[in-house]
């Protein structure tokens, strides 16, 4: 299969400065790999570490130590592997733009900026005519049940489960090759949740990786290929 992120050795250590300095070690030497059309499914109990590891991989946060390596094919070359954790930021953001989806647990609002444009902005990012872009805006909108009443409008008004759906809508429009996602039927109720499911499957089977994590068991079933287990304990180190 085809390899598209392979983790080594990944530590995270948070210092906690109110407390001294202590160190508190939450990832320890992690070792992950995830093929092409793969839906690798983080499981381990609250606190464990699960959305901490989906930071690293997405280089939100600099691990203590170990390499994230992700396949990367930019437009004008044939791919690579870039160390996410080691790279210059002007390669992490490349990496971010082309290669890997991020679905966190909330929308980041950004004032006055419409729901539909929102949505639209990263195929707009991509050089996709504006008319196409806003075609599959609109068209995944109404998949995600989002009333037409509200696409004019800011989404920093919505219900959480509005929020999470333009959130998803906002990633799915483009065809990422990686796609990482952080509880993403969350709050949405039965039908949503149904219509995420197929999604996510649908881009599993166009040959994406997913890395996600579904606290829901049924959602769990329905989308992954294989668990990962992250160890539960979370240990104090000497400072
Ligand atoms: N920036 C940070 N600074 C200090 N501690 C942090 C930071 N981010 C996470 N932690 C700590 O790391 C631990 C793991 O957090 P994380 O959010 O990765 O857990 P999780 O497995 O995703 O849990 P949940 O299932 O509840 O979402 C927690 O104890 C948290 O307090
Ligand atoms: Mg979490």
């Amino acid at each position: 299969m085809l390899k598209r992120i392979v983790v080594e050795g990944l530590s995270k250590d948070f210092t906690l400065h109110l407390q001294g300095g202590q160190e508190m070690s939450i990832l320890s030497k992690i070792d992950m790999q995830v093929d092409a059309g793969e839906c690798v499914v983080i499981h381990a109990p609250s606190g464990a570490g699960k959305s901490t590891l989906l930071r690293c991989l997405y280089a939100n946060y600099r691990a203590s130590s170990g390499s994230v390596n992700i396949w990367h094919k930019s437009d004008a070359d044939d791919g690579g592997w870039v160390d996410v954790q080691s790279a210059p930021a002007q390669q992490v953001l490349a990496v971010r733009h082309s290669t890997l989806g991020f679905v966190t647990q909330f929308l980041r609002v950004i004032p006055r900026i419409s729901t539909l444009d929102l949505v639209a902005e990263p195929l707009l990012m991509r050089g996709v005519e504006k008319q196409a872009a806003y075609e599959q805006a609109e068209e995944l909108l109404s998949r995600l049940r989002i009333p037409k009443r509200l696409w004019q409008i800011p989404p920093a008004t919505f219900s959480g489960g509005e929020q999470q759906r333009v959130n998803i809508a906002r990633t799915m429009i483009c065809d990422y090759p990686i796609l990482l996602l952080d509880e993403p039927t969350a709050s949405l109720d039965e039908a949503n949740r149904a219509t995420v499911i197929d999604m996510i499957n649908a881009a599993r089977e166009r040959g994406a990786a997913v890395v996600g994590i579904f606290h829901d068991e049924v959602v769990r079933q329905a989308l992954a290929t294989r668990i990962f287990s992250i160890p539960a304990a979370v240990s104090l180190v000497a400072a």
